[in-house]
């Protein structure tokens, strides 16, 4: 029952004392009701608020209502019950705002004592971290980053590099097409790009000479997976263009990146290739890093080169003078070189992992060991 100033009938000393003990009991039980700052303010108000407070209420019920032998009595009492009341108010406030108190407050109290939330923390995925550091490699050599679309048109990914329509060459790509795209002309037909080369392509419309972009992305391929294959991948690609880059700057930047990549001691080898964007093309490979190219490991064979000492790492070439025509390069002043690398597999070689199918997984416990 909340509480209520009720009128006096009976104005004697213990009448008085009654109802004194009566709203100091009230008072009590109010303030220890109180949990929050909104309750204080609630209680301060109906306690002490000058427009029918429960102190305002006091003067005009009891005070004015005395008959004349009486006032001296209730007014002492009254002017006593003043300061008991404001420091009441004044203590719930200081009870609440220290959080020392029973019930709801003492939950919302803080133990440092507590041990702390831990919070685990995320690590590069290999396969990023893998980029990056081939990013880096390139970009210490001065070439800079170059993103394109994943979902690409025929002619970025195919006519632009010099794939004409219904080019043997295209069946190498085992491309997913997007369905619904008969309409249109075949050049703006969509796919989802099956290797990063669109991106040259896109950078050379962009820029004009001199050229240095890397260009790392996500590609896909209708390959059935399996330990080595899976039908979402990634490649960086790489382009340079200028006035006269030759084959050697070819090599010497590949094979900077490898023994940069892999170590100091390793070699490679360039093997003649076929790309249709590409006039020579190579394939490249480093020297067996299981192995030190030797082909034998234990006295037996190295399974990771097949016992060969090489192991085949990406594909690259000088641009064919073609593909210049297609971004209004004028291929009499210009040359350049450009190449693609695989990145799961080069994270495979780096770190001894035995299957593709690992970095698609999710699996934290693999994960987390590149932290
Ligand atoms: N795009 C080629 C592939 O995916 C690789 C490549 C890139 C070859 C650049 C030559 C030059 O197989």
């Amino acid at each position: 029952m909340s509480y209520t100033v009720p009128k006096l009938a009976d104005f004697s000393a213990a009448a008085l004392d009654s109802a004194v003990r009566e709203l100091v009991s009230a008072l009590e039980q109010e303030s220890a009701a109180v949990s929050s700052e909104n309750d204080w303010k609630a209680f301060r108000d109906r306690w002490i608020a000058r427009k029918n407070g429960i102190l305002t209420q006091l003067n005009d019920l009891w005070l004015k209502a005395a008959p004349g032998p009486n006032k001296r009595d209730v007014g002492q009492r009254v002017n006593a019950l003043k300061p008991r009341v404001e420091q009441a108010v004044d203590a719930t406030l200081a009870r609440i705002q220290s959080g020392v108190s029973s019930g709801k407050l003492a939950a919302e109290r803080v133990d440092i004592t507590l041990p702390g939330i831990r919070r685990p923390l995320g690590a590069e995925h290999p396969v990023i971290k893998t980029m990056n550091e081939m990013i880096g490699v390139f970009r210490n050599l001065g070439y800079s980053v170059e993103e394109g679309p994943e979902i690409e048109t025929d002619f970025y990914n195919f006519e632009a590099l010099n794939f004409p329509p219904n080019h043997p060459a295209r069946d190498t790509q085992d491309t997913l097409f997007i369905a619904g795209q008969e309409s249109k002309p075949l050049r703006d037909r969509l796919l989802l790009r099956t290797h990063t080369s669109p991106v040259q392509i896109r950078t050379m419309q962009k820029m004009k000479p001199p050229v240095r972009v890397v260009c790392p992305g996500k590609v896909h391929r209708n390959d059935a997976l399996d330990a080595t294959h899976s039908p979402i991948f990634h490649q960086i690609e790489g382009l340079a263009v200028d006035t006269s880059i030759t084959f050697c700057d070819l090599k010497g930047t590949l094979d900077h990146a490898m023994k940069a990549m892999f170590g100091s001691s390793v070699k490679t080898r360039f093997y003649p290739s076929f790309f249709p964007f590409t006039e020579p093309s190579a394939d490249v490979q480093i020297s067996c890093i299981f192995c030190d190219g030797k082909g034998m490991r234990d006295g037996a064979p190295c399974r990771n080169c097949k016992a060969s000492g090489w192991i085949e790492l990406l594909g690259c070439g000088m641009v064919d003078p073609n593909v210049y025509g297609f971004v209004d390069y004028d291929p009499t002043k210009v040359s350049g070189f450009a190449f693609g690398m695989g990145v799961e597999r080069i994270a495979i070689l780096k770190y001894g992992v035995d299957d593709i199918q690992l970095f698609f997984q999710g699996d934290v416990r693999f994960l987390e060991q590149f932290g």
